[in-house]
């Protein structure tokens, strides 16, 4: 059922027409007011017109809706506003059971959420059809040229660059910094937990943290400097608004991100090794630069680096690294409170993945980590892969449709809603994952799962662990009940203590 609701075709009346006015005239006269309406008091015509709206509003809502699942009426203009500030993930889980479609309205706008596979890929694979549904605010608080609004040749210029940072050789070389992250949090985790006397504290911010240096070293070294990592510059600022507080924040990251930049152009002049994402992504743009300038000398011999890309300035590497950060922070730390909650609390898989990673180190805790390790490490691949299915940080992505969208042969998405395909509903399908809720690593070894494609929508359609630290759970009433936070969390904040291994 196609719905066309906004016609931009309307044609206005030329104003310039002498008509204009006979025909202005003629108007009034048929909707000249009728006498008891000039007599009411402007109580009742504001009465009236808030009626209206509602009457409006509920037919709009009744037409979009049309044969899924949803509420009969939508409450009267806001829709179900005060639940969507503070969301529910029980609420989620019975939206997503009333339907393989199911639809709410919000204000003036109308969302429809997929529950089914099949319909979350078909809107993950129509570009034709919808964008990433991004808040208003974004573009300026990222940057309006950033990468992931750019389309066409601008966009596909960065991909080029971007995707040679992730291969499995560019990521061994960011292995070893990485490792130092971790030894210096873990340092900071037991500190933490002496600090407060052994008790179990929440540890949801500490992890927040680690996750943004890990990022941060791993996208630009030793070039970042240790206070940026955590202690934005300029945050201290008095805060007007959070939006204010953010924008200021954001501007100072990129200044500090196209600093970083510069260092290392200079550091990798002198012929330095690459140890960071930005390192690689200089290395590639200075290879290319040497065979532009061959060529243009007239070497018909000049060998055309396998990634040749232009030069991007130190503030679009800024600004990209900027849309990586933005990017990874919820998920990563969403999946790692889940990581330790889980582990604390299954001294069986901790078990198994303290004896693999020592075996993939030859039986020595401090040889440093390399990537033929990590093709080794089967359960631990198995553990990650089924913690982001238990519990996927992102549940679901919120797209925009930009023109009407037939998402099946009975119902269209009407132009401007959001349209929002689930994850969550897949990566918990007991036809998929038989005993859905149960943590069981080894669904991925010895099970069916690795076989589950279609299901699989963690990262949408496509595109390590302690040998340190023991650490405790303590469960709360609210430990398995889950907090959305734009990302999943344990809503007791992730209660643990952290000690050092003997
Ligand atoms: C457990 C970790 C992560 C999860 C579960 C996750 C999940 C997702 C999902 C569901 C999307 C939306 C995909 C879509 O619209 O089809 C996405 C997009 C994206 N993620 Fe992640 N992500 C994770 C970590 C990261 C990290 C570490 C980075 C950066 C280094 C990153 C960078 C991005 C970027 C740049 C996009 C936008 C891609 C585009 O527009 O093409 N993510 N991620």
């Amino acid at each position: 059922m196609a719905l066309n609701f906004i016609n931009t075709s309307v044609a206005w009346p030329d104003l310039s027409q002498p008509s204009f006015l006979s025909t202005t005239s003629k108007l009034q006269e048929a909707i000249a007011f009728p006498e008891f309406l000039s007599s009411w008091p402007i109580w009742k015509y504001a009465v009236t017109f808030i009626l209206g709206l509602v009457v409006y509003d509920q037919v709009l809502y009744i037409l979009k809706k049309g044969s899924i699942a949803g509420p009969a009426f939508k409450i009267p203009i806001t829709g179900p506003f005060i639940q969507a500030l503070h969301p529910k993930f029980e609420s989620y889980i019975a939206q997503w059971a009333s339907g393989p479609l199911s639809c709410v309205s919000v204000f003036h706008k109308f969302v429809v959420l997929t529950s089914d596979p099949d319909l979350a890929h078909k809107v993950f694979r129509s570009p034709t059809y919808t964008e990433p549904c991004l808040v208003p605010i974004a573009k300026d608080v990222i940057g309006h040229k950033a990468w992931v609004f750019l389309q066409g040749k601008a966009h596909a210029e960065y991909r080029r660059g971007l995707m040679p940072l992730f291969t499995n050789q560019a990521i061994s070389s960011y292995l070893p910094v990485q490792e130092r992250v971790l030894a210096d949090y873990f340092d900071k985790f037991v500190a933490a937990s002496e600090a407060n006397k052994g008790r179990p504290t929440a540890f949801m911010a500490l992890f927040r943290e680690i996750n943004c240096a890990l990022s941060l070293r791993t996208f630009f070294g030793d070039y970042i400097s240790p206070d940026a990592l955590v202690n934005v510059p300029l945050s201290m600022y008095i805060p007007f608004t959070k939006t204010w507080l953010g924008k200021r924040t954001a501007d100072a990251v990129n200044a500090e991100f196209a600093r970083c930049a510069g260092a290392c152009k200079a550091n990798m002049a002198t012929g330095a090794e690459p140890t960071c994402i930005v390192d690689q992504w200089v290395s590639h743009m200075r290879k290319s630069n040497e065979y532009r300038e061959k060529v243009a000398a007239g070497d018909v011999d000049a060998v055309k680096p396998s990634n040749l890309i232009r030069e991007f300035t130190n503030e679009e590497i800024g600004q990209t690294l900027f849309t990586f950060l933005f990017a990874s922070q919820d998920a990563s730390s969403s999946a790692t409170n889940w990581l330790f909650q889980v582990l604390a609390q299954r001294p069986d898989v901790l078990e198994r993945l303290r004896e693999e990673n020592l075996a993939a180190r030859g039986g020595d805790k401090t040889k440093p980590f390399d990537l033929p390790m990590l093709d080794s490490l089967t359960y631990t691949k198995a553990v990650i892969k089924e913690l982001l299915r238990h519990r996927p940080p992102v549940i679901f992505v919120p797209y925009l449709a930009t023109k009407s969208f037939p998402i099946t042969p009975d119902y269209t998405v009407p132009k401007g809603s959001m349209v929002i395909p689930s994850c969550y509903p897949a990566l918990h399908d007991p036809k998929a994952y038989p005993n859905p809720d149960h943590f069981d690593p080894d669904r991925w070894i010895t099970g069916d799962a690795e076989a589950q494609t279609k299901n699989w929508l963690v990262f949408g359609s496509e595109r390590m662990i302690a040998l340190r630290g023991d650490w405790e759970h303590h469960a709360t009433d609210d430990s398995e009940r889950i907090r959305v936070f734009a990302t999943l969390f344990p809503m007791d904040g992730c209660q643990l203590v952290f000690k050092r291994r003997s």
